[in-house]
């Protein structure tokens, strides 16, 4: 039986293509600036994103976390969704890394209110810590890979900017939401100051990050990444693969788009099963399974014995992401194998 990976869409492994680039990549020293893939790559990736500079990064945790220490001091406040992926899985970074003070102002399914935003920023006091950062999601991951609107992001940016705050958006999918909304991946960055990009999700990368910013900006998250340990040698490796993604990868997302809708389509209608058909924007498939009987871990466990690898976002439901190792055929196989484990269940009559 053939194991289908649908957990995320980090899963990949690079194609002969992206392992060609790498085998002849031209290699230097990068922490002395002689690596010439890394500097095409970096080139390359700030122009695809509007920005004046990138840096190569190891992976998405430490772009973002490398652009927080670039943006603030100790003891500055961030604010931020508690459901973004900075605040929710990389490991308090923010406050145990870069000492930034989280002011949390919850999303609603990814989207936060402008208005709630204003109401958080407080005006300077000597009892306050100096608020100096809003912190944005694009795909937002913990809503189902939504995305938000390029007038709400700007609206966001807009009450920012009246405020005095900088702007990071943590686009790890920066490509998915531009793909989705039908806009350039650039105009989401025209109003931000730093932008964080995966090249290991939808774009196939083994791994990889880069930040991009101002060159003056830039050149802190440098000093911020080799603070951290993150300079590099022969770092062309890195960056060859992520030049043949920016170069092969991007346009195809919306592939992945149209397989998750069909996928959730079908899984919509399958008793046990609901999908919220209005979340599903991008890759990503959050499925509530409340109605079948199975906790997250006992669907979980059922689908893996049949072959078909989901993640979980426990109580009500398990979340599945295409990526490019999935063609149409792997959709009507995870939908028949998912229909075999309802009816063994008797979920399915
Ligand atoms: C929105 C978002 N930001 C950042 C990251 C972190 O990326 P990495 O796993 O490469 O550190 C992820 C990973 O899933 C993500 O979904």
């Amino acid at each position: 039986m053939e194991i289908i990976n649908i957990r995320s869409d980090t899963q990949t492994l690079p194609s002969a293509g992206m392992l060609d680039a790498i085998l002849h990549a031209q290699l230097g020293d990068d922490t002395y600036g002689e690596d010439p893939t890394v500097k095409e790559f970096e080139k390359l990736a700030a122009e695809m994103v509007g920005m004046e500079a990138a840096l190569l990064v190891l992976s998405g945790n430490m772009g973002n976390l490398t652009a927080l220490m670039a943006h603030g001091n100790p003891g500055d406040e961030v604010i931020l969704d508690p459901d973004s992926h900075i605040f929710y899985y990389e490991v308090g970074g923010l406050a145990n890394i870069a000492g930034l003070m989280p002011m949390p102002v919850p999303s609603h399914q990814g989207m936060i209110d402008p208005e709630e935003l204003a109401g958080k920023i407080r005006k300077p006091n000597l009892h306050y810590p100096e608020c100096r950062l809003l912190c944005l999601e694009n795909t937002h991951n913990r809503s189902g890979g939504r995305v938000v609107p390029l007038q709400l992001h700007n609206e966001l940016c807009q009450v920012a900017r009246e405020h005095g705050l900088a702007v990071h958006l943590d686009g790890a999918r920066i490509f998915n939401a531009a793909a989705a909304a039908g806009v350039r991946a650039s105009d989401f960055t025209e109003n931000v100051d730093s932008i964080q990009v995966c090249l290991t999700k939808g774009l196939g990368c083994p791994l990889g990050s880069f930040v991009a910013g101002s060159k003056e900006f830039i050149g802190k998250v440098d000093r911020a990444r080799k603070r951290l340990g993150g300079g590099m040698r022969q770092a062309g490796v890195i960056a060859a693969a992520g030049i043949y993604a920016l170069q092969n990868n991007v346009e195809r997302l919306r592939e992945d788009h149209q397989r998750a809708r069909r996928l959730a389509e079908m899984i919509n209608g399958l008793p046990g099963l609901s999908v919220d058909m209005e979340t599903v924007e991008s890759n990503m498939v959050y499925i509530d399974h409340s109605e079948s009987g199975m906790s997250t871990s006992e669907l979980t466990s059922r689908l893996k014995e049949s072959g078909v690898i989901v993640s979980t976002r426990p109580p009500h439901h398990i979340r599945m992401c295409t990526n490019l190792h999935h063609d149409d055929g792997t959709i009507e196989e995870v939908v028949d194998r998912v229909k075999k484990v309802l009816c063994k269940e008797e979920v399915l009559a």
